[in-house]
């Protein structure tokens, strides 16, 4: 289960009374499916609806995958992948025992990417789980033509059928209806669940269960986080005190910038995720904080320095894992060249934490706040339990500010101007 906490001088004098009428309405307006944008909260209870025969098959969907070919290569973008690639990371790591390969592909428009994702292919019998809910963003749709050319000229067209997986709306948009055309299999995504949120749908649960992770305990961390954090008493819903905090950080503290921050590599994707996830839902009619992302101690080395005495602009979330996946004990030497003796025998886990510790301690004693979100371990069970935390506290979040969790109006603006350049027909005179 998640624990939150806080830490920093500027928590210590926080009355949230002023807002116990609005928040007690937020938390009635999720649980009612009153608010706005209500049409999209399938993701509430979509894990406990979840039928055991379409679990089945996409497992057996992914054994199949599995057993026949040495990679699968997610073509998907924002929400149809970010919360994929997050689990397979933090569960597999940045380098994984598995002779099964995961790629991502239709997440840019960069030609050196996509031309060396096909190169690194060559060798090699792939399949392909394209992830669309529209069915017509262009980076996947783009990426699935030239994945699916590539295909056709070395084996025939005849392969596609197989090596292709669709998870796409069930009626709307071109994905769905060439899928239908070709006959490849596919999966439904549900329309009252945005992209930012699918990840409990096959969206996420094909590819997770592709990368040899257990989605039974994914499926069941979830359903026990619709119940950890129904409480519509926010004081006692950790998912919507961590909402509650940030929203006095932004509003009360003037904080304009969130920075989720890992310990473990291997869980940055999860905070590239917790981005959009956030900045997508809350940042509207001129709101929201914007999330970034940052890995220490590594960033410690690049970014330390601003965050310890530079503008005071940003809060931290901690995203802290209490047990580390694998650990490694530091070696002794007899020479002690490097006068690292003192560590000999400590495990690397141990030294990690106590830069944890001091680190908060630097940034918090400074003009730094913290939240900590925590996990004991990083189960597959942890992170759906997680993930739906985050859920909760988004649509939360959002309806504090008085927008719109699940619409991203502002995103169609770029896309605009692009199919103008492009010429795409339709777009000549926007
Ligand atoms: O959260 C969202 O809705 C978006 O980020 C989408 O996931 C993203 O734009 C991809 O859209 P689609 O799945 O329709 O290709």
């Amino acid at each position: 289960m998640v624990k939150f906490a806080t830490k920093g001088a500027f928590f210590e004098k926080l009355d949230f009374s002023s807002i116990d009428e609005k928040a007690q309405k937020v938390s009635e307006m999720i649980a009612n499916r009153s608010g706005e944008g209500n049409a999209f909260l399938g993701w509430l209870d979509f894990a406990s609806n979840l039928p055991e025969e379409e679990i089945e098959r996409i497992i057996k969907t992914a054994n199949r995958l599995r057993n026949n070919y040495e990679a699968l290569v997610i073509v998907g973008i924002g929400g149809s992948y970010l919360g994929t690639k997050a689990v397979i990371e933090a569960m597999n790591g940045l380098y994984p025992q598995d002779n099964f390969e995961i790629l991502y592909l239709g997440n840019t428009l960069s030609s050196s990417y996509t031309a060396q994702i096909l190169q690194h292919l060559k060798n090699k019998k792939f399949a392909i789980n394209v992830v669309s809910k529209s069915g017509t963003t262009t980076e996947p749709a783009v990426a699935f033509r030239i994945l699916k050319c590539y295909l056709e000229e070395k084996y025939g067209h005849e392969y596609l059928k197989d090596a292709i997986v669709a998870t796409t709306d069930k009626s709307r948009g071109a994905l769905v209806k060439e899928a239908q055309t070709e006959g490849y299999e596919t999966f439904v995504i549900p329309n009252n669940i945005g992209g930012r949120f699918s990840v409990l749908t096959p969206v996420g649960l094909l590819p997770i269960a592709c990368a040899g992770i257990d989605i039974r305990e994914f499926i069941r961390g979830i359903r026990d986080g619709e119940v950890a954090y129904a409480e519509s008493d926010y004081r006692k819903n950790p998912a919507y005190l961590y909402a509650i905090n940030r929203y006095f950080l932004n509003k009360v503290g003037k904080y304009p910038v969130e920075m989720f921050v890992t310990y473990e590599p291997q869980n940055k994707s999860i905070l590239e995720w917790l981005k959009q996830l956030l900045d997508e839902s809350e940042g509207k009619d001129g709101q929201g904080l914007l999330c970034t992302a940052a890995s220490f101690t590594t960033d410690l080395h690049s970014m330390g320095q601003f965050i310890q005495q530079g503008t005071p602009c940003l809060f931290e979330t901690i995203l802290h894992v209490d047990k580390p996946v694998l650990d490694i004990t530091v070696p002794y030497d007899k020479d002690n060249l490097d006068n690292l003796n003192y560590l000999s025998g400590r495990k690397l886990s141990e030294i990690n934490q106590k830069a944890y510790i001091a680190t908060l301690e630097a940034h918090t004693s400074s003009h730094t706040p913290a939240t900590i979100v925590s996990i004991d371990e990083m189960t597959p069970y942890n992170i759906g339990n997680l993930m739906y935390f985050f859920f909760k506290a988004t649509a939360f979040s959002a309806y504090m500010l008085e927008v719109n969790p699940f619409n991203q109006p502002g995103v169609e603006v770029y896309k605009t101007n692009m199919f103008k350049l492009l010429g795409k027909p339709g777009y000549e005179n926007k």
